[in-house]
């Protein structure tokens, strides 16, 4: 029963470990389950790759795609090629993916063609904007997966709306939180703590990384100046995406209170959103972790596909528009934002349930296996 996991951007990493955790447990105690962790290479910085594995203890890929960078249909491409080509080799009997990139939607399509199921974890999600390439990520892996492990009432919501039947939606909960969990106690400062005089509540996290965002200059110039001013002068820790660092050199200044560093690893990311006063931010997986941490979340874009974030989190939606800035911030600094609880089970137990889950659809179970025969 070999299951393939695939990884290939930085998001993928964290919500992959606690499902190679939960797999290795169950095989010590005699389920059959294997798995074969693939790589795309999509991601291959060793900023926004090894050093997620080496802090999260995920095992060395058995196999590494090495697609590297590219447009979206050069990698699209590139992965479904390379993929296909180990599946004729050494098929599996699961193809399991996980979260929105491309990578996601590749591995599923080329597995589903030679008619290996596509279990997706996080599926169902949806921020109904085509013009973010995720978006179409999410719509077309969705469309051909069997089995969906999903992170909220609302995506489940979304699946049956779409005519997905009941018995093939699992409503595990949010394994990106199980590693958010299992690491708290391991976070760490970044080595600039110090220097940059940092102290608890009183500097802020910028991530930016979507197109809409980074990828003209007018945009990102505007939007930096924005949070220059809102912030009061209070340092600004913005770990810069690659996506995003080719684009800085054209700008023609960053205020001074914008402190550029480089993406960090988890646990100094984790540590620094942790301790922050807020994060400002366009990702979506932050602000899964910030409403589980309690911290302010502000986030650049004018939609969300984790809406739960907002209605029970602490995460609200600025918009692309500079100006919404300030008032928000005026907001936090007046002491007036949302506490926020967190959402169904964002428990820690979600790699858990989803082997379970997958023991019983496989027919995992060595014991039960050979007690039928
Ligand atoms: C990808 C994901 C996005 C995720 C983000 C997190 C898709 C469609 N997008 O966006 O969902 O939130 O990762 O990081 O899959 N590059 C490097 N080094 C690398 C990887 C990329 O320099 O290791 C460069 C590429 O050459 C490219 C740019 O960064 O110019 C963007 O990389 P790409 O993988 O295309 O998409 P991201 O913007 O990182």
């Amino acid at each position: 029963m070999l299951i393939d996991i695939i990884a290939g951007a930085r998001p993928n990493f964290m919500k992959i470990a606690p499902i190679i955790r939960a797999l290795k447990a169950r095989q010590s105690s005699g389920s059959a389950l294997r798995y074969r962790l693939v790589h795309t290479g999509q991601h291959y910085d060793p900023k926004l790759s090894d050093s997620f594995f080496e802090q999260l203890e995920i095992p060395q890929p058995d196999m590494n795609l090495e697609v590297g960078s590219g447009t979206h249909a050069e990698q699209t491409a590139a992965i479904m090629t390379r993929y296909e080509r180990l599946l004729l080799h050494a098929p599996s009997a699961l193809c399991l993916v996980v979260g929105d990139v491309t990578s996601t939607m590749a591995c599923a399509i080329a597995a589903q063609k030679l008619r290996i199921p596509v279990a997706h974890v996080e599926g169902g999600i949806r921020s109904g904007d085509w013009t973010m390439p995720e978006e179409i990520n999410r719509m077309v892996t969705d469309a051909i997966t069997n089995w969906f492990f999903t992170t909220s009432e609302v995506a489940n919501e979304n699946l049956r709306r779409s005519g997905v039947s009941e018995d093939r939606i699992f409503f595990v909960g949010n394994t990106m939180i199980d590693t958010l969990l299992a690491n708290l106690d391991r976070l760490q400062p970044p080595e600039f703590w110090d220097d940059l005089e940092l102290t608890a509540q009183a500097y802020f996290v910028l991530t930016l990384h979507r197109p809409a965002n980074v990828d003209a200059v007018g945009p990102f110039s505007n939007m930096l100046k924005a949070i220059g001013e809102g912030t009061r002068g209070a340092p600004v820790i913005f770990p810069v995406h690659p996506r995003a660092e080719k684009m800085l050199s054209e700008l023609p200044e960053v205020p001074a209170n914008i402190r550029l560093v480089e993406p960090q690893g988890y646990l100094q990311f984790n540590y620094l959103v942790r301790n922050a006063k807020a994060v400002i931010t366009d990702s979506g997986g932050i602000t899964e972790e910030t409403t589980v941490m309690g911290v302010p979340c502000l986030t650049l874009r004018d939609n969300t596909e984790r809406p739960e974030t907002i209605d029970i989190g602490t995460n609200e939606l600025i918009g692309t528009n500079p100006a919404a800035l300030g008032p928000a911030l005026q907001r936090l600094f007046d002491g007036q934002w949302k506490r926020g609880s967190i959402p169904d089970k964002w428990d820690g137990a979600a790699g858990e349930r989803i082997v379970e889950d997958l023991e019983r659809l496989l027919g995992g179970n060595s014991n039960r296996d050979s007690g039928a025969a």
